[in-house]
């Protein structure tokens, strides 16, 4: 196996992508890889075929508020580059800030509309502009055909896939479903700041998902399902909800959530799929997670 080529700079990356593999798939990264990652990167290698993988390794600050956890944020470098020489990764670009931001941070973001301002966005004010302006900083530098991205940042990815369409840019945003532990506990490079006994109730998160999941399997309303979800995760009481949220596939809240403020409830779309979204902070540790919820339709 050979290792991913390591590109510290844009020049370097510039003159191995006029040369690489059409087509060319990318999955970007904050580093700290794990199983997830993984999952991610074999989507990009099955897209790829013959052509190139290209991973990134920037932990961006743009996309980090005051008293968040830039500063230790886990940066695991040589291990990352393993996980990737062994998911057959061929470029791995891993800049420093100054490389991505040589100008300092930047006075023009992405501006991520309405879909940014609510769930994430309300409790972490300014992330999705951090988040978009870096993804579109490293599809200009990539290039890629396609960039695979996490369902368990599915608002991420929804924003993602809206920038891509309306600002006409020319990649496939592809989906890769979430990786769990055992547990259910969805895999997060922040999982490590958990304790071993944060770390069992984590398990509360995924838990309140799938009763709302199993409440609507039974036949549940929006608002029963997340009865249902509140009920599950008053059993873990140390894990402290940020917001509860169940809406359509473009966000739009189908009950009125808990613990955050969404616009006008929308009716439940024809299919019956929806997404139950959460964030919860265990100890200090703040864990997002979502699942895929399918409401009965309105002619059952
Ligand atoms: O999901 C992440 O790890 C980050 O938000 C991303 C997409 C790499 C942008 O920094």
């Amino acid at each position: 196996m050979t290792s991913p080529l390591r590109l510290d700079t844009r020049a370097q990356l510039a003159a191995a992508r006029a040369t690489a593999a059409d087509p060319v798939a990318v999955v970007m990264t904050m580093g700290a890889l794990h199983e997830g990652h993984d999952a991610l990167l074999h989507a990009a290698r099955d897209r790829a075929g013959a052509g190139t993988v290209i991973a990134t390794v920037f932990v961006n600050p743009l996309q980090f508020g005051p008293g968040e956890d830039f500063q230790r944020y886990p940066r695991t470098l040589e291990s990352d580059l393993a996980r990737c020489r062994a998911a057959g990764v061929d470029l791995a670009f891993t800049p420093a800030p100054d490389e991505m931001y040589p100008h300092g941070e930047p006075l023009v973001r992405v501006d991520p509309g309405p879909w940014g301002t609510v769930l994430e966005g309300a409790s972490r004010p300014g992330h999705f502009a951090g988040v978009l302006t870096v993804v579109y900083k490293l599809l200009q530098a990539t290039r890629p055909a396609v960039a695979c991205f996490g369902e368990k940042d599915y608002q991420q990815l929804s924003l993602i896939r809206a920038m891509a369409r309306d600002l006409d840019l020319p990649v496939e945003v592809v989906s890769v479903p979430t990786v769990r532990e055992p547990d259910g506990l969805a895999l997060s490079s922040r999982n490590r700041y958990l304790s071993p006994a944060q770390r069992r109730a984590a398990a509360g998160v995924p838990a309140t998902l799938r009763a709302g999941a199993d409440a609507a399997a039974r036949g549940a309303s929006p608002e029963q399902v997340l009865t249902a979800a509140t009920q599950t995760l008053s059993a873990t009481p140390e894990v402290k909800l940020d917001y509860l949220a169940l809406t359509d596939p473009d966000l739009r809240p189908l009950a009125e959530p808990v613990g955050t403020a969404l616009a006008p409830l929308a009716p439940v779309p024809a299919d019956g799929v929806a997404r139950l979204l959460i964030a919860a902070w265990v100890g200090s540790t703040r864990l997002i997670d979502n699942i895929e919820i399918l409401l009965p339709r309105g002619d059952e």
